[in-house]
């Protein structure tokens, strides 16, 4: 495992070495180096530079160019504009850093410096729910980070923190105890029971409940007193919830499985798990003076949060009643990730719409001192997942769309896309079956991941699963054609030759490929996956032109120039499977 610096971190310091040679008392000044359409490289940090000095930046720009030493990186610098440089780095340079990435496992992505312990939050359904579109986003999204941050060298913790608590469950307890063969299974004895089966169950079991307590006052009494009865943890009362809480698992782990997505029961910590921490952490709150009673309830108040009326509102950590609600439940998760899982970052991947939520419970959680300049909160909001026009996802009813129904349907579509090109590529009907669900899901989490979660999305199928264009099946089949081509290749395999001269093509591709270790670091700190689908679309897009550009296999090119071709489709292929298993999305080798 070697990480490799790349081209832009060589250059960088190259320019750093012609600076302070040229003015050693700017030696800490930046060049501020970024890629360029002009050349390879612009640097426009000497123009501050020389204001500062109050110098003429183009002499100071010349100045510090004949100050750096002759090298095999640098092919050429120009002094342009008011004082830029524009940089074009060696062709030569280009193909041995793309060797270096080739010749590591990691492509030469470097391990975080400052690596630490993330728990992240995220794919937290809500037990005898259904699941809808939201908890894709939040699913999708924080697998994503998991891998990412886990390919960094971080420690990564994962918290579903599952709505399993709350007042609805007496409603429901009440009701399968008064009729309690509603959550019996129709599968025959030992057959297991499907997921699609048990969230019918749970649904049916929730309306008549629901029903009941909205009409019977009687039974809204007797649920009532059930919510008592499970507070207070009697045993019976207890076991009957934990009966909705499996059955709701048997259905969430069917659609993650859906998804492709490998959630563990021990990462599974919902609402109910902190029950044992909260009467402390309101103690802790009220003996601190972070928290005050207000007409009976334990608050929190902030300056700047009000409500219509000009009035603060409070974070309500304990009701009037003596009952605790989600921001117990919050406050309590963050001493238990901060203090037993000894969290560095917690990392919050939920809908924007409870962003005020979390303001105030990181707000309150610092004035704690629970998180303090060691420990950071941080919500990966999310915005709406939108219909085709653009109001938010219903059904033609109104009602919310079934997840299930579209992961279903996507699969469908992309089958149907796979089953059309099958014929030419000699795919089985096993092949054909498989790899329709990897694009159908592929694309579903692509459309999600490749725009930046705080925006607002279209779920558009007929554009996720689109050949052309910004989608997972373009990646997908640009790295099946890759595959498809060392078929084809015969005895000649992958070999860098850095003495070559590339084609334009060439150079792109590779200046590209060389920035996957800082785009991987960037989609990492700055916690944005989208930047890292960003990158791979391009990555697809520059590997298009070179393929068209610059024949690999017919008209056959020269042993070298081949070789080396087929050494950038090599490392391109690599990149784009690497890059896309981060996202959580498959790459079939054949497509
Ligand atoms: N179950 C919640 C929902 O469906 C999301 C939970 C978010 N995580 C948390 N720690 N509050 O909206």
């Amino acid at each position: 495992m070697a990480s490799v610096p790349s081209l832009a971190s060589t250059v960088q310091q190259r320019l750093a070495d012609g600076l302070s040679a040229a003015l050693p008392d700017a030696a800490s000044a930046d060049p501020l180096l970024r890629r360029s359409d002009r050349a390879d490289f612009q640097a426009n940090g000497i123009l501050a530079l020389a204001k500062q000095l109050k110098g003429n930046p183009r002499e100071l720009a010349t100045k510090v160019v004949e100050a750096i030493p002759a090298n095999d990186v640098l092919k050429e610098i120009e002094v342009s504009g008011p004082g830029f440089l524009n940089i074009t780095v060696t062709d030569r340079a280009i193909v041995e850093t793309l060797a270096a990435r080739a010749a590591d496992a990691r492509l030469g992505v470097p391990f975080s410096e400052s690596a630490g312990t993330t728990v992240i939050d995220y794919a937290q359904p809500n037990v005898a729910k259904e699941m809808h579109v939201g908890h894709l986003r939040s699913a999708v999204i924080g697998a994503a980070m998991v891998e990412i941050l886990e390919f960094t060298g971080e420690t990564v913790v994962r918290r579903h923190h599952i709505g399993d608590w709350g007042t609805q469950f007496g409603m429901l307890i009440q009701y399968l105890i008064e009729h309690p063969h509603e959550l019996d299974h129709k599968a025959e004895d030992g057959a297991e029971v499907s997921g699609e089966e048990a969230m019918s169950n749970l649904n049916r079991l929730y309306k008549a409940s629901r029903a009941l307590f909205d009409s019977d006052e009687e039974f809204k009494t007797r649920a009532r007193a059930r919510v008592v009865d499970l507070q207070a943890g009697d045993e019976e009362t207890l076991a009957l919830w934990q009966r909705f809480v499996d059955e709701s698992k048997i259905y969430f782990y069917s659609v993650f499985d859906k998804l492709d997505m490998d959630i563990r029961d021990g990462d599974v910590v919902g609402e109910s798990g902190y029950n044992d921490m909260l009467t402390e952490t309101c103690r802790i709150l009220e003996e601190s003076g972070v928290a005050v009673r207000s007409e009976g309830a334990l608050c929190v108040f902030f300056d700047d949060v009000k409500g219509p009326d000009g009035n603060p509102t409070p974070l309500i950590v304990q009701k009037s009643d003596g009952g605790f609600g989600y921001a117990a439940t919050d406050l309590s998760a963050i001493r238990d990730r901060v203090q037993n899982l000894k969290a560095t970052s917690l990392l919050y991947v939920v809908d924007a719409r409870q962003s005020l939520h979390f303001k105030m419970v990181f707000e309150t959680a610092r004035r704690a001192g629970w998180l303090n300049d060691e420990v950071k909160a941080v919500q990966l909001a999310f915005g709406t997942v939108l219909g085709k026009d653009g109001k938010p996802f219903k059904t033609r009813e109104g009602e919310t769309v079934r997840l299930v129904d579209l992961l279903d349907e996507a699969v469908d579509r992309a089958t149907a896309v796979v089953r059309e090109k099958a014929e030419k590529v000699g795919l089985s009907e096993t092949e054909i079956v498989e790899n329709g669900q990897y694009v159908g899901i592929g694309a579903v989490k692509y459309a999600d991941l490749s725009t930046s979660a705080s925006r607002d999305y279209k779920f558009d199928l007929d554009q996720m699963v689109s050949l052309n264009g910004d989608t997972s099946v373009y990646l997908q089949y640009a790295y099946a054609r890759i595959k498809s081509i060392f078929g084809k290749a015969g005895d000649r395999t992958p070999a860098a030759h850095p003495e070559l001269e590339l084609a334009p093509a060439e150079r792109a591709l590779g200046l590209h490929l060389d920035r996957f270790a800082e785009t991987v670091s960037e989609a990492a700190t700055e916690y944005a996956p989208h930047k890292l689908t960003a990158y791979l679309y391009q990555l697809a897009s520059l590997y298009t032109t070179f393929y068209d550009q610059c024949p690999v296999i017919k008209p056959e090119p020269a042993q070298e120039v081949a070789e080396n071709r087929l050494f950038l489709c090599d490392l391109t292929a690599r990149t784009l499977h690497q890059g896309m298993a981060l996202l959580g999305i498959r790459t079939p080798e054949r497509l």
